[in-house]
């Protein structure tokens, strides 16, 4: 699209525990940008948590939040930092409206990294609550094909979040 490279929203994408949140942060920081967590931003226009919504009014009228919430950013924000929830790339829409004004980082981690963060996450995290092990490493599987369609893909399982952030500014940077 016609924004300048500079403009850009820097997008971080991947699946739940991959970071996007605590590297987005930090990236921000170090780039002087605005940081912007999707899941947060929603909770707070919708005045619950993400648990709370997906308990009350279901999975789908949460994907249809999301999908209000990010592509009206897509067109109207710039120069920010932004971290998507882990479903949300899933969503042809939002693919679409931020591959094409955004910069898009995959935070990627193997699945063993992942069984390693998975106790972490589990109260916090709805989609995982109803699935098997199995079934979650289906999705992580299948997710991760989807996730395949970036500008960048970060290998996220060896180094610390603030290495990662370091060496993803001084790449935006350059
Ligand atoms: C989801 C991931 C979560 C949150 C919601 C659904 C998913 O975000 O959007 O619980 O479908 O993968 P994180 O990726 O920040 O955990």
């Amino acid at each position: 699209s016609g924004i300048p490279f500079r403009q850009k929203n820097i997008i971080l994408i991947g699946f739940m525990g991959a970071g996007k949140t605590t590297i987005g942060q930090l990236l921000a920081q170090k780039l002087g940008r605005e940081f912007l967590d999707a899941d947060h931003e929603i909770e707070a226009l919708h005045g619950m948590p993400v648990t709370e919504i997906f308990r009350t009014m279901g999975e789908p009228a949460f994907r249809q939040m999301e999908k209000e919430y990010l592509t009206t950013l897509c067109r109207s924000e710039r120069e920010k930092v932004v971290s998507l929830g882990g479903g949300s790339f899933m969503q042809e829409e939002i693919r679409e409206s931020c591959l094409s004004s955004g910069i898009v980082y995959h935070l990627d981690l193997s699945w063993e990294a992942w069984l390693g963060r998975f106790e972490a996450l589990i109260d916090t995290r709805p989609i995982l609550q109803s699935k098997s092990l199995a079934e979650v490493e289906e999705m992580f599987a299948s997710r991760k094909l989807v996730y395949a369609d970036n500008h960048h893909t970060i290998d996220v399982d060896a180094r610390t979040p603030e290495q990662i952030a370091e060496e993803m500014a001084q790449q935006i940077q350059a």
